[in-house]
């Protein structure tokens, strides 16, 4: 009995150690990435910088057709993020603005609204195909299940601001526009498989740099 109880304290003992041991590991950017992610920065080398990160202090640029800014935290520019399964995006949408529709293969998402009034929505899959769709005013959150299509448009008179969280280092993501029509899929193809028609596709590709 005591044998087993000392036996005990012994694992808990060195269950709580390595959980210390591996409490953070902090990317080492120079070192190659991995399937598991990047080798830990020294201890005596990581600061309380490498815990903060300052990049969402103001948008990027919107200049561009969606008129959106995605500034992105994830590891490659906030090394403390290694290992967390965790990323962030702050979105930015001028009037008018979207994120297309596009998904995460590998994380759900979840919205909070900081600035701004916007529409955003998922379709479920399966046989449903539900739409759910909300607009959302600031200080409101939504969560979009993984791997569903989903959006977000800047509904109100003003810009938007978004921060979006994932539960993944990285979420992946696919575009709807960009898979089909940004890529060399046969025209033909892309009418047989979609429905829509090959002039409608000639355009879309026309617009969105595709090929085929
Ligand atoms: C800490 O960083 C310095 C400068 O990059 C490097 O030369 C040194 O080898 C690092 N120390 C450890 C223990 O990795
Ligand atoms: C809206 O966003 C644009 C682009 O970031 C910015 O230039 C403009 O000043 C913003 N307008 C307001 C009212 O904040």
């Amino acid at each position: 009995m005591e044998t087993k109880l000392q036996l005990l304290s012994l694992t808990i003992l060195f269950y709580t150690q390595s959980a210390h041991a591996a409490d953070f590991c902090v990317a080492d950017l120079a070192s190659r990435e991995t399937s598991t992610g990047y080798p830990c920065k020294s201890p005596s080398n990581v600061t309380v910088d490498d815990f903060v990160f300052k990049g969402f202090t103001a948008p990027l640029s919107t200049s561009n057709p969606n008129k959106l800014s995605l500034n992105r935290a994830f590891v490659k520019s906030f090394p403390a993020l290694n290992g967390l399964d965790l990323a962030a995006v702050r979105v930015d949408m001028e009037r008018d603005g979207v994120v297309p529709l596009h998904s995460h293969p590998y994380s759900p998402e979840m919205i909070f609204i900081i600035e701004g009034t916007v529409t955003a929505g998922f379709v479920s899959g399966l046989d449903s195909n539900v739409a759910y769709i909300k607009t959302l005013n600031k200080g409101e959150m939504m969560v979009i299940p993984q791997g569903f299509l989903h959006f977000q448009a800047n509904s109100g008179p003003g810009n938007a601001t978004i921060f979006v969280n994932f539960n993944k280092a990285d979420p992946g993501v696919q575009f709807i526009t960009g898979a089909l029509f940004r890529n060399s899929f046969p025209t033909w193809l892309l009418e047989k498989t979609t429905g829509i028609s090959q002039a409608e596709i000639r355009d879309l590709k026309n617009l969105h740099g595709g090929s085929g």
